[in-house]
């Protein structure tokens, strides 16, 4: 490991702007590739062994290019599928993103969990896992959500989802069950918290929204260690479609430090 390090940040957009903004906060004087694999964005729609291939190739490509210490697959629909593939092939250390299913149940009180991501995560075995290993005497119901990864993305290029279209996508977390409700949400999905105010004010209760970044960010100090006190280089982030940024996605992209 070199120090500061130098990380690859992969998503199959920018949900992982999630991730990597807590990321930063903790390592500021590392060195980010983000990568966008946004030429076959949405993951959630693409059969598992096409998949596969897909992060296999373009994370392995991205392991030839850069010198890097880490890569952090901010995806859980790739993390789910393809992490342990990706730790046997490469030798880089790998850190995934996967549904926080212990802490929400850890500190549910109405034992009553929702678990919203893409509807590939929420029927993937290793969530099954997830569930069977950490319920903690939970219900847990798990939501496939088929817009709301395209809408974080439409939202932070300036085009905005209609409330009654988030509404509905969020709808089926929320359930009762005689005196007990709903009390905890897992956003297993990196783009969710992009939408983070929206989906609050929206949700027809308050809830807790367990978002795993920080946690993958402490991950990140576990492997790498404390950060020094001299700043990173800038970050750079690559586009797969090759697109140039919108003048709307360039000033958002420049809140996270692009
Ligand atoms: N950001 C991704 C995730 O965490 C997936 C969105 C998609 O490409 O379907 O699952």
């Amino acid at each position: 490991m070199t120090s500061p390090p130098s990380i690859l940040m992969f998503d199959s957009g920018l949900g992982g702007l999630t991730v990597f903004r807590e990321i930063v906060r903790a390592r500021p004087d590392a060195q980010y590739f983000y990568l966008a694999d946004d030429a076959r964005f949405p993951y959630g729609r693409i059969p598992e062994h096409e998949l596969i291939e897909r992060v296999l190739g373009i994370v392995g490509n991205a392991i030839g290019t850069h010198k890097l210490d880490l890569a952090v697959i901010a995806c859980n629909t790739a993390s789910t599928l393809a992490l342990a593939q990706l730790r046997a092939r490469f030798k880089v250390p790998f850190i995934g993103t996967v549904p926080a299913i212990k802490p929400a149940c850890a500190q549910s009180h109405s034992k009553m969990v929702s678990v919203l991501g893409t509807e590939a995560t929420v029927a993937r075995e290793y969530t099954m896992g997830l569930i069977r290993e950490f319920a903690q005497g939970c219900d847990v119901k798990l939501v496939g959500s088929a817009w709301l990864a395209a809408f974080a993305e439409a939202e932070l290029n300036g085009n905005p989802a209609s409330d009654e279209a988030i509404a509905a996508e969020l709808a089926p977390c929320f359930i009762t069950d005689g005196a007990r409700r709903t009390d905890t949400v897992a956003l297993a999905c990196t783009h969710y918290p992009l939408l983070g105010e929206r989906l609050k004010k929206l949700a027809p209760w308050p809830v807790d929204w367990i978002d795993p970044a920080p946690a993958i960010a402490r991950r990140v100090i576990d492997l790498t260690g404390k950060p020094s006190l001299q700043k990173g280089p800038p970050a750079s982030i690559t586009f797969t479609s090759g697109r140039t940024p919108s003048p709307q996605l360039a000033k958002a992209l420049a809140e996270y430090g692009f």
